[in-house]
């Protein structure tokens, strides 16, 4: 399913990994989103003035995943990491309590990572991160996923993040989350 530019037979299914514009695309970014991670309408209309305001930080980039007839059915986006931002305020305290707060510098944060449920398990994910951070500067990448053995904690850690520290609660989010670290570039199979 997952092809690259130039590749092969073309079928309905096909997905490309390449730059996306995210703030042209926000809403097919966040139908996918509300989809894969399960957002209201209300939530999806707050992450929309959130994505809007992240896609204006330095170096925030994002990639998208298209099928041959141009939908969005995955996106991932990220920035290099500045110790001011709201999430890594958040996150600071739990992982200086770990002895570990140092992954806040020099370090490209994956904000958001979906596929479409129809698109997963076919490398789409893991062709999106490993496409953004490649492109990383930075040493390391962090990220935060909800703590439990979910798909994407899996992917993470086959990619090589550990957990620097668990159980962090962000507030008004009802699930604790993990935060992961992985040196760049990330682990191939
Ligand atoms: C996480 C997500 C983006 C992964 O995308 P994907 O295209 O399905 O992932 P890939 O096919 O590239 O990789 C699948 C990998 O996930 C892991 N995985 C998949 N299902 C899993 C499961 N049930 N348990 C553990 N790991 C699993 C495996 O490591 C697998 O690697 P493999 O190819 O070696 O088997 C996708 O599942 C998703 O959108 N989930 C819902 C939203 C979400 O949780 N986003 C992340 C927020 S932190």
């Amino acid at each position: 399913m997952l092809r690259f530019p130039g590749q092969g037979p073309r079928n309905p299914d096909d997905v490309v990994v390449g730059p996306l514009d995210l703030a042209a695309r926000v809403d097919e970014a966040l139908a996918v989103q509300a989809l894969a991670f399960g957002l209201g309408a209300d939530e999806v209309a707050v992450r929309r003035q959130i994505v809007l305001r992240h896609l204006t930080y330095p170096g925030a980039r994002a990639l998208g995943a298209t099928t041959v007839d141009g939908r969005l059915v995955g996106f991932v986006y990220g920035m290099p990491n500045d110790r001011t931002h709201w999430w890594s305020t958040v996150v600071e305290p739990y992982l200086r309590a770990q002895g570990r707060d140092a992954w806040l510098d020099h370090s490209f944060v994956i904000t958001e990572l979906h596929v479409h449920p129809h698109y997963q398990n076919h490398g789409v994910g893991r062709s999106l991160i490993t496409g953004i951070t490649d492109s990383a500067t930075e040493p390391r990448s962090i990220l935060s996923a909800i703590d439990t053995d979910s798909p994407a904690r899996g992917l993470y850690r086959s990619l090589g993040y550990e957990d620097l520290a668990r159980q962090v609660l962000f507030p008004s989010a009802p699930k604790p989350y993990a935060v992961m670290g992985a040196p760049l570039p990330l682990r191939r199979r």
